[in-house]
């Protein structure tokens, strides 16, 4: 490290250090010192320093001035009399004050005359170390800081972790969790916390592990990823849920610490969101070895009495004893004398001062400094010729000094004057930390007034304190500053009447959003809070929004449906005229997210609650579309509700120039729900493909990505396979968002099963399976997918035993589709051990619409049923039945646009014939099948054509025929076989089964397997 004056600058974990204190300083700001301090000793011009740290983007060169300002004001240096960065008029600048390396092997003791020593708590030290200790040796501690407010917790972490940056060599990262007035944001100080480590000296091995390990939590930094990255990563998360983020981050901190230990700092984790309190929890019961410390620090006050979850976590832990905590007490009188001899060396103080502090401050660190603090101000405490003496007798400073740290604040801010009072009732209104500019616009000030005024204050030790200097959106940069504790803001923020308050956040709000870019969405929370605050409920909900869209980006969506059900209640108090729009707005995005989130339930009565609303203020665009974003949730759950909406639709919004595009994808959407959910009509394919050139416009977003799907659904089902693979092929390389990626996935799947492409459908689903479970959503699609795919391939009880676990495994969705299936495959099953009867009462059950209410694409297995009930009524021998079935069978079929029905219809019917002797009948039927199949590409029914053609022709001795057939259905049987790997057990079964051996062993001159 390395070290100049009482500074250190710590290039691993991208801090400044003076003695055991962390130094405020942005990154690019401790770029630029660690640069000068690099290349001490030599003038570095501006240029340089610009190619060095801005190589990428071009800046205004005045900003290198700004940040040489602002890291001069942290050090606490001067331009005309520099102790460290010196101005080399029109050449640059040169750091000028000596500079050491320090290793490992320097005392952790010893402190160089830091000014924050820490007294007192020995046996919290021992305790800290004992627990680094037993992490760096791999066995992961967890270890609680807790006690009052102002008890010196972040004091002793401090100490801490300046002292193991020493000592282990440990990367060190820390998160503050923030008190938001209420608001929490998911992952706030998790993602602090890896973010400091990416941007450490040895980013590049933490970089490589989160992109192996953790995708989810590498897409939060979006600056660090190429365009193709980004693209890849969305792909690759797509879907996510929590779940998914937590045990990415373990396993990527557990990869982190397996060869470099690591130290997480959460601070003051009373404020914590649900989320980080579910990373630690689950860092916290992983077994398995990691060098990982996580030290966090919680107010007692704040977590004792009502049940909350950190209170339970902790309680938890402790139990199991996953963790340890140390809660620290007030200060001893001892305590403060070391205190006040490391303040005031050389001193001459009477001993009686050490009891005076303690008595009034009664032990309490916070309240112990700042009297000290005051005596010092006041003039009680001078140096004089090095030597620090007290200039009043003790008896007479005792009544002067406040009884408590609210009363003596109080003395100090009426000692301030009317403008930096007014500065910093804008400061606490900010919150932890401010900018300079942001008050001077709120103020109506110049920022280097308030600078000015800031400064002052710092140098006093009121209030504030330094905090380096950030770069604005805009290029310019403005000095920060902190408060001096947390319980500063409080205590100013406290003396605000209602109505002040108000105001203070509403100009503050007014400043910020100035500062709002697509860029810089992190402020949208910010803003959300300061309007909301402000009384301005419409921009509150506004960027509400905003912030439910970033939560939904953390893969936090329950957290997301919290903020949005939170800005539907200041719905309410909005000016009349604007509400509806406003609340239109939070109840579609709930719905959307209820549906992301597969609680379908929940979001039709999120759009329905929208549709009530727009009918209610005659609204009738938004009142369709909020009807027909009912149809996907509603489609799984009651497709006739579904339909009925979409047809309701149609009827509220007029077809007139205003409503005309609306209109037009309301009719087209109730016709394509129709052919799917109800049955196939001939009409609705004609609406369909008539509208569908004015609404499926590629450049106007006229249809939503489910809904283009389903339309490729329908076409996918007038035998369009390949157009429809190729089409959901395009949406799966496009797509962002999970339903847009079901939506393709499902129908590529559909298509390709129909192309008999049953090894590409096994790999997607493969695929999907294992996406669906690294993400933690529910693999449903792929599952229905796979059992069709095993009925396709004989393996009927396969099928059977995916849609019984299944049915078993959800529950917000009716599982007619599974249990369908599932008797599809049972019938099978009977039929082939020859108990006619039951297979009969499974293929029934199918048809019956009381056992089977409707579902997506219900009539097509309606009339797999069917198929099912003519082979049961053939096998059985009960050819009357049979005709009659066969008959049925094709005349609903033919109903359809679907080839591959078309044709299985014919070639079931032929084989009735001819078991019938009905060779007229036979032959037509055949001829009809054959024409079909030479006309499509329909690989499913084309070989069972052929077989069913090749015993007729031999039936009727016509062998050069019957030779034929059997020589192309038993290629037709290889060409789905081979579309599975060798040693895919769905290859096995379908050259097992009768109907395909049969066709294998018999044909003449022996094609190979
Ligand atoms: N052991 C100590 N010796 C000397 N000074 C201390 C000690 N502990 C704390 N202080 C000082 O007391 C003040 C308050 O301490 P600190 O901020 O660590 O409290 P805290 O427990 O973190 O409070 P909060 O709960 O508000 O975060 C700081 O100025 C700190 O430097
Ligand atoms: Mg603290």
């Amino acid at each position: 490290m390395k070290a100049f004056h009482s500074f250190r600058l710590d290039a691993i974990n991208h801090c400044l250090w003076r003695g055991e204190e962390r130094v405020p300083l942005g990154p690019k700001a401790f770029d630029l010192l660690r640069y000068l301090v690099d290349h001490a000793n030599r003038v570095v011009p501006q240029d340089e320093i610009l190619e060095a740290l801005w190589s990428k983007s071009y800046v205004n060169p005045e900003l290198v001035k700004k940040y040489i300002l602002g890291i001069r004001k942290v050090l606490g240096d001067r331009r005309d009399k520099p102790a460290f960065i010196e101005t080399v008029q029109k050449r640059g600048y040169k750091f000028i004050a000596p500079v050491r390396d320090e290793s490992a092997s320097v005392d952790p003791g010893s402190t160089d005359g830091s000014p924050t020593r820490i007294v007192g708590r020995h046996t919290a030290r021992a305790e800290l170390d004992t627990c680094l200790e037993r992490a760096l040796q791999g066995i992961r501690q967890v270890f609680f800081v807790t006690g009052e407010a102002g008890a010196g917790k972040t004091a002793l972490i401090d100490a801490f972790q300046h002292h193991a940056a020493l000592r282990s060599n440990s990367r060190i990262a820390r998160g503050q969790c923030i008190e938001v007035f209420g608001g929490k944001e998911a992952y706030y100080p998790m993602l602090e916390a890896v973010g400091q480590l990416i941007r450490s000296a040895d980013a590049s091995p933490v970089l490589q592990t989160l992109a192996k390990h953790a995708p989810t939590w590498m897409i939060q930094f979006p600056a660090l990823l190429s365009l193709k990255q980004k693209e890849a990563l969305q792909r690759e998360v797509l879907g996510t849920m929590g779940e998914r983020m937590v045990r990415e981050i373990c396993e990527a901190l557990e990869s982190m610490t397996a060869a470099h230990p690591l130290l997480l700092i959460i601070e003051d984790l009373h404020w914590a969101d649900a989320a980080t309190l579910g990373v630690i929890s689950a860092l916290a019961r992983r077994r398995g070895p990691a060098k990982l410390m996580i030290l966090a620090t919680c107010r007692t006050e704040a977590i004792a009495g009502m049940q909350n979850h950190l209170k339970s976590l902790k309680q938890d832990l402790l139990i199991h004893r996953l963790c340890q905590e140390c809660e620290l007490q007030r200060l001893t009188q001892a305590d403060v004398s070391e205190y006040l001899a490391a303040e005031f060396p050389a001193g001459n103080l009477p001993v009686g001062l050490a009891r005076l502090v303690h008595h009034h401050s009664g032990g309490n660190p916070l309240f112990m400094v700042t009297i000290v603090q005051d005596f010092v101000r006041n003039g009680f405490l001078t140096e004089r010729m090095g030597k620090w003496t007290l200039t009043k007798p003790l008896d007479e400073i005792e009544p002067g000094v406040p009884p408590t740290l609210q009363q003596m604040l109080e003395v100090q801010l009426d000692q301030l004057n009317a403008e930096e009072q007014e500065a910093l009732k804008f400061a606490c209104v900010l919150g932890e930390s401010f900018s300079a500019w942001t008050i001077a616009n709120s103020v109506g000030s110049e920022p280097d007034r308030i600078e000015q005024l800031c400064e002052g204050l710092t140098e006093s030790r009121r209030f504030i304190r330094s905090a380096g200097i950030q770069e604005l959106p805009d290029g310019t940069v403005s000095a920060h500053y902190e408060f001096g504790h947390s319980l500063y803001r409080a205590f100013l923020y406290g003396r605000l009447s209602a109505v002040t308050r108000a105001r203070l956040h509403r100009s503050v709000a007014q400043q910020l959003e100035s500062l709002y870019t697509p860029d810089r969405q992190e402020l949208a929370p910010t803003l959300a809070l300061h309007f909301e605050h402000g009384r301005e409920y419409g921009r509150a909900i506004h960027y509400l929004i905003l912030t439910a869209e970033i939560e939904a980006r953390r893969f936090a969506h329950r957290e997301s449906i919290e903020l949005l059900q939170h800005a539907l209640d200041l719905v309410a108090r909005v000016a009349a005229a604007d509400r509806t729009l406003l609340e239109l707005r939070v109840l579609e995005r709930i719905g959307d997210t209820h549906y992301a989130l597969g609680s379908m339930s929940e979001s039709v009565r999120a759009y329905e609650m929208a549709a009530t609303r727009a009918a209610q203020a005659g609204l009738a665009g938004a009142h369709a579309h909020a009807l027909i974003c009912q149809a996907p949730p509603l489609g799984l759950i009651d497709p006739d509700r579904a339909v009925a909406a979409v047809e309701r639709a149609v009827e509220v919004i007029a077809d007139d120039a205003e409503g005309n595009a609306l209109h037009a994808r309301a009719r087209f959407m109730a016709a394509v729900l129709r052919l799917l959910y109800d049955r196939w009509r001939d009409g609705d394919w004609e609406i369909c493909s008539a509208l569908a050139p004015k609404v499926c416009l590629p450049n106007e977003r006229c249809l939503s990505e489910h809904d283009e799907m389903f339309y490729v659904y329908v076409q996918c089902l007038r035998g369009n396979f390949d157009e429809s693979a190729r089409a959901a092929g395009e949406k799966l390389r496009e797509t962002k968002s999970l339903m847009g990626y079901l939506g393709a996935v499902g129908v590529k799947m559909l298509a390709l099963l129909f192309l008999g492409e049953f090894g590409q459908v096994l790999e997607i689903i493969r695929e999907g399976r294992a996406m669906a479970e690294k993400s933690g959503y529910d693999p449903w699609l792929f599952v229905f997918r796979e059992a069709w795919l095993h009925t396709l391939c004989f393996d009927f009880a396969g099928a059977r035993l995916l849609c019984e676990a299944l049915m078993r495994s959800r529950e917000d969705v009716p599982s007619t589709q599974p249990q369908t299936i599932a008797r599809l495959a049972g019938g099978y099953i009977e039929l082939e051990h020859g108990r006619y009867d039951q297979a009969a009462r499974c293929f029934d059950e199918i048809r019956d619409h009381k056992a089977t209410p409707k579902f997506f694409l219900h009539w097509y297995w309606r009339l797999q049923a069917q198929i099912g009930l003519t082979q049961v009524s053939l096998a059985s021998g009960n050819l009357a039945t049979a005709r009659t079935e066969a008959a049925g069978l094709l005349e609903s079929a033919l109903r359809t646009a679907e080839p591959t029905l078309h044709a299985q219809a014919w070639e079931i019917k032929a084989r009735v014939a001819i078991a019938a002797d009905v060779e007229r009948e036979a032959r037509e039927c055949i001829q009809q099948a054959l024409s079909i199949v030479d006309r499509w590409r329909v690989p499913l029914a084309a070989w069972r054509v052929h077989a069913t053609a090749w015993d007729f022709s031999h039936k009727v001795a016509d062998y050069a025929a019957a030779e034929s057939h059997c020589g192309r259905a038993a290629s037709g049987v290889l060409l789905l076989a081979n579309s599975l790997g060798p040693g895919e057990a769905m290859r096995n079964s379908f050259l097992a089964a009768a109907p395909v051996s049969r066709v294998l062993a018999r044909q003449p001159n022996g094609l190979p397997l």
